[in-house]
């Protein structure tokens, strides 16, 4: 697919729209330098939080990330969510559009877990289908989010970095590429972090993400609830040697804490991101 795209550029350093943030985002001094809208937050007609976005993207590029298009499942793919997906993406014209390498409807039942894919070559022609009608229904690439995991299919015989390998190739995709999902998912199913980036195809990577997780004992549980991890810190810098300069977005979902301490995390990512860009925007109005 051709990825012109009448979406505008993104660069630099993002924060994830949190309903509990807006008053500081349009009051305060210090921000990202964009915004990460989860598209699902605004699929209703009208009301305060569809208000609050437009609002925001007047000053700041925003990009949209969602979870219901429930990409692997072996339902029909929802018009009416496409429908409004490409009524918000219309409307707003963000950056970015992302949704995951996952599924998380089954039978038409809808929920809010990320479950994985069997890593088969059937299911990767599977998905890939599916990502490209809606590429073709929205007008441009999407890109696509590697999730943690917990568990995995029997019926799997690729590993997870080779099926998505095959995946943003089948669909012409693009990857949105989560290094703490890596992190987690690797320490979980015992592979390797390092490797799994080194095999990345790096031309197809537009945008990074940061997270926390939660060690509980037997596995790391990704919670989006807690600082990066000084091993994902480690990663990220790896992420920044192979692919440069790559947009990155700090994701904060559960105990979300006081904008401050967001910015704080977006501080040190960008101490790690200025290491290996030569070119950032002089920004007045720039927290870090
Ligand atoms: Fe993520």
């Amino acid at each position: 697919m051709n990825s012109a795209s009448p979406f505008s550029s993104l660069e630099g350093l993002g924060l994830g729209l949190r309903s509990q943030h807006y008053q500081d985002i349009l009051s305060g001094q210090n921000h990202p330098q964009w915004f990460e809208a989860l598209t699902d937050n605004y699929m209703g007609d009208g009301g305060l939080p569809l208000q609050y976005l437009s609002q925001i993207a007047e000053r700041f590029p925003i990009t949209f990330h969602g979870i219901g298009l429930s990409l692997g499942s072996l339902d029909p793919l929802n018009q009416d969510y496409l429908k409004k997906l490409k009524a918000l993406v219309d409307r707003f014209q963000p950056a970015l559009v992302s949704d995951h390498l996952c599924w998380t409807s089954a039978s038409g039942l809808h929920g809010h877990d990320l479950f994985p894919m069997p890593y088969t070559e059937l299911a990767a022609k599977h998905i890939a289908e599916r990502i490209e009608q809606v590429q073709e229904y929205l007008g441009c690439q999407i890109l696509i989010e590697n999730v943690s995991s917990y568990l995995e299919f029997k019926d799997s015989y690729l590993s997870e970095v080779d099926f998505l390998c095959e995946v943003l190739e089948r669909a012409d995709c693009l990857l949105l590429c989560d290094i703490n999902n890596i992190y987690v998912s690797a320490q979980n199913h015992q592979f390797d972090a390092k490797d799994y980036l080194a095999r990345l195809p790096a031309d197809r990577v537009k945008e990074l993400h940061l997270a926390g997780f939660e060690d509980q004992g037997t596995h790391l549980l990704d919670t989006h609830g807690a600082p990066v991890h000084d091993d994902v810190w480690k990663l990220y810098e790896e992420a920044l040697k192979r692919f440069g300069s790559m947009p990155t977005l700090i994701e904060w979902d559960t105990d979300i804490p006081e904008y401050s301490v967001l910015l704080k995390e977006l501080s040190k990512a960008r101490q790690y991101w200025e290491q290996h860009n030569h070119h950032i925007k002089d920004r007045a109005d720039y927290v870090a």
